[in-house]
């Protein structure tokens, strides 16, 4: 039997330079460091980039999903990378390290996961997408996009391995359940759901023909571990392309459209998302607007050969101007929704306290 390969893809915030825009290359640096020294005999190859104030780290190993080795070895590359953080006073230095100490895994402790376990085919391109200042249901449009919409993924129509269409797991982050749709024959009650994406993310896809997973997305929602505001999710997706899943330009085809995604200033404001390559990645207007980077790889026997910074194509130039005007429209709209968040969502809301304030002032309405 052919062995399979991982691709793990864990990130954290573990602090800004200058405020929330950046990592600094110290922190890089150091993350690769712990990668190298004690990643020996537990990984095939990585990648560190960062992507806004959020540092990545793209993984092969043979260890499968949720292994503690792999996760330990990022969390370790993430304290690291903190002590640097700290000394140079960056800020929320270890934001995103919930817990003091590791505890077999980092779900739930505060960085971000995507990771898939595959056999890797003849050839086998894969793009990483990153995003800052946004949350895990960003992913929903463009994954529906990707892997149910003929307008956007011809193959859906031409290719007969992809004819059959995809099945979506979708999550619901507040009820803690998970729902499986087959497109296309489900995509009406599926569009009820992930058109709501503070609440319904898609996890995974799969290849209904190939019965293989061709997408996953790291769905963590800090405030609902925490229960407190401590930063944006700011998440990762990882798509397998070409031969029965979508082709390269297929996967990107969705970012072309900057759609509006919860996240920007202070976790509480809605902004389009515009795609960039890692070089622009450094999110300033009013900490914004919110970012995506795309990084594709070929894999050769659990190597990463890459990365292409696919999103620094001219291609991209008009998408970037249309997100420029949308994020100015949004802006003349300062504190009022929906450039606003809807109070239930905001991270960042003094709704109690001026509640508690002017509580002796609000009187009945006969
Ligand atoms: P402070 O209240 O720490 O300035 O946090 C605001 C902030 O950084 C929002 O991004
Ligand atoms: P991050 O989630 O990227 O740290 O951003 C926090 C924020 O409040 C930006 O204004
Ligand atoms: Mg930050
Ligand atoms: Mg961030």
């Amino acid at each position: 039997m052919a062995t399979k390969i991982t691709l793990t893809v864990i990130k954290a915030d573990v602090g800004g330079y200058v405020g929330h825009a950046t990592v600094h290359d110290i922190l890089k640096q150091k993350a690769a460091e712990v990668l190298d020294d004690k990643g020996k005999g537990v990984l095939d190859d990585y990648h560190v980039t960062g992507v806004g104030d959020d540092l990545e780290l793209i993984m092969t190993h043979r260890k499968g999903v949720d292994n503690e080795e792999v996760h330990k070895l990022a969390w370790d590359a993430f304290v690291a990378a903190t002590q640097e953080a700290k000394k140079l006073k960056l800020y929320g230095a270890g934001q995103d390290l919930l817990s003091d100490s590791f505890s077999g895994n980092v779900r739930g402790m505060g960085p971000g996961v995507a990771e898939m376990e595959f056999v890797e085919r003849p050839s086998e391109p894969v793009i990483i997408f990153m995003a800052d200042k946004t949350e895990p249901g960003a992913w929903n449009f463009p994954l529906y996009k990707m892997f149910a919409d003929p307008f956007n993924t011809a193959g859906l129509v031409i290719d007969p391995k992809m004819h059959a269409g995809f099945t979506f797991e979708v999550h619901d982050l507040m009820a803690k359940k998970r729902i499986l749709f087959n497109c296309p024959e489900d995509i009406y009650d599926m569009l009820v759901f992930i058109g709501a994406p503070a609440r319904f993310c898609v996890k995974s896809v799969y290849s209904r023909t190939l019965n293989e997973i061709a997408a996953t997305s790291s769905t963590q929602r800090l405030s609902l571990i925490a229960g407190r505001y401590v930063g944006k999710d700011d998440p990762v997706c990882i798509v397998r392309c070409q031969s029965g899943m979508p082709a390269v330009g297929e996967a990107l085809e969705p970012f072309a459209m900057p759609h509006l995604v919860a996240g920007w200033m202070r976790g509480s404001h809605n902004g389009p998302l515009m795609p960039v390559s890692v070089a622009h990645a450094c999110p300033s207007r009013f900490d914004g607007p919110p970012r995506v980077v795309a990084l594709g790889f070929q894999l050769a026997e659990g190597k990463l050969v890459g990365p292409v910074d696919f999103f620094a194509d001219v291609a991209f130039d008009g998408a970037r101007q249309m997100a420029n005007e949308l994020a100015s429209y949004m802006r003349r709209l300062g504190p009022f929704e929906p450039h606003r968040l809807p109070l239930d969502e905001m991270e960042y809301t003094t709704m109690p306290e001026v509640v508690k304030k002017l509580e002796n002032r609000f009187t009945e309405i006969e």
